[in-house]
């Protein structure tokens, strides 16, 4: 039996304060947690997104493999039945685009249990006690019978299509309905780590489980020979006087080494991979161009950079004097403060050709962090 897994993302996140499924969360927008998960799962034969009316066209782009993306409703339920109008399987799951960390064993549940019965859903204990409050009418509900709902929920399509044929009235989950045309829900235990993100205090759970944000470190090398025509010298952006190295680009070795470092850091590649020198674009450009490129990619990866450290290796020119203009321009490249970055200059004492002065080399080491 073929299983549709539909997400439901086409909510307005009010009591959030915006769309929290599209909230980035260490590189990842929240829907694709949930939607990384039901991908992985072999007995899911096809999976669909339901958002939004004008974010369909940029859906179909982030997920290409999703089967199908369509527009939603104004409530969670006129969302859920286009999504189950879509689907073409027998068995359909519907779950929160919210509700990041569900596991595979709790989808394996709900479809298992599909397996003899026409509707099942997650849920848990309740661990607090609840009350109803009518009016004035106070009453204690028993806990030990009570249960909070997950999704996802699943069910027959069929049996889906005909309780919105039948049924008028909202719910706020699938199971709720189908109860209105008499099916009775088999219940399956879902787990307190598939919560719902609905308040801005829910992103503190969800740090908290993915733990403490990663710290990496990159390295960054570079070379380049003087030039035999009179090019200007530049290093970490800045000009220096006398004689300018050869190169594709404005031959910057320091800002090179420092690209090099933040793209390492991330596992992005290398400068020559954003940058060939073989394109007529970089010819001559300004390496804080490639700087800049690096860092934001760098950021949409989900990552800050932290700080950078860097050495040229040099006879000549004097480097330490323009120390603080190098910090402010590398700093200001990649969107830092110039507190964290850290430049230094070392000779080669007359060894080898950086010390007969054919050349200058520079290192940088760059520390990223996952934003939280
Ligand atoms: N949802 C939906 N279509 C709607 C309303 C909600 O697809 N018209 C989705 C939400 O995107 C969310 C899930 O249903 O993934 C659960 O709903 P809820 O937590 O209530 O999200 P929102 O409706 O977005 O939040 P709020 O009620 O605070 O506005
Ligand atoms: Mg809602």
């Amino acid at each position: 039996m073929g299983v549709t897994a539909i997400l439901l993302a086409a909510g307005r996140g009010e009591r959030f304060g915006g769309d929290k499924t599209q909230l980035v969360v260490r590189g990842r927008p929240l829907w694709r947690y949930a939607y990384d998960t039901f991908r992985s799962i072999p007995e899911i034969t096809e999976i669909g997104i339901v958002t939004h009316p004008d974010r369909v066209d940029a859906f179909r782009d982030m997920a290409q493999d999703a089967d199908f993306v369509v527009a939603g409703g104004s409530t969670r339920g006129e969302s859920a039945r286009r999504g189950v109008e879509a689907s073409t399987q027998e068995l359909v799951l519907l779950h929160d685009a919210a509700r990041p960390f569900v596991s595979a064993e709790v989808i394996g549940r709900v479809i298992e249990g599909l397996q003899t019965a026409d509707a099942v859903a997650a849920c848990i204990p309740v661990v607090d006690t609840i009350k109803q409050v009518v009016g004035l009418d106070v009453a204690t509900l028993d806990r030990s019978r009570l249960v909070a709902m997950q999704t996802p929920q699943g069910s027959r399509r069929n049996l889906l299509l005909k309780a919105y044929d039948e049924v008028s009235q909202e719910f706020t989950d699938e199971m709720a309905l189908l109860e209105q045309i008499g099916i009775r829900p088999h219940l399956v235990a879902g787990d307190p780590a598939n919560f719902k993100v609905t308040t801005p205090d829910d992103l503190l759970r969800t740090a908290g489980f993915l733990g403490a944000p990663e710290t990496r470190t990159g390295l960054g090398y570079d070379i380049h020979p003087f030039a035999d025509d009179d090019r200007p010298m530049m290093l970490g952006g800045v000009r220096f006087d006398g004689p300018g190295l050869s190169g594709h680009s404005d031959a910057d070795v320091l800002l090179h080494a420092v690209t090099d470092s933040i793209l390492g850091a991330v596992g992005l590649g290398d400068i020559g991979l954003h940058f060939p020198n073989t394109d007529p674009r970089w010819r001559g450009e300004a390496s804080s161009v490639f700087l800049s490129h690096a860092a934001q990619l760098v950021r949409e990866a989900g990552w800050e950079i932290v700080h950078l450290d860097a050495t040229v290796i040099a006879e000549q020119p004097k480097i330490m004097i323009k120390a603080n203009a190098i910090r402010e321009s590398i700093a200001n490249s990649v969107g830092i403060s110039a507190d964290r970055v850290s430049v230094k200059a070392t000779t080669n004492e007359k060894l080898g050709a950086l010390g007969r002065s054919e050349g200058i080399a520079a290192f940088a080491v760059a520390t990223v962090r996952q934003m939280p």
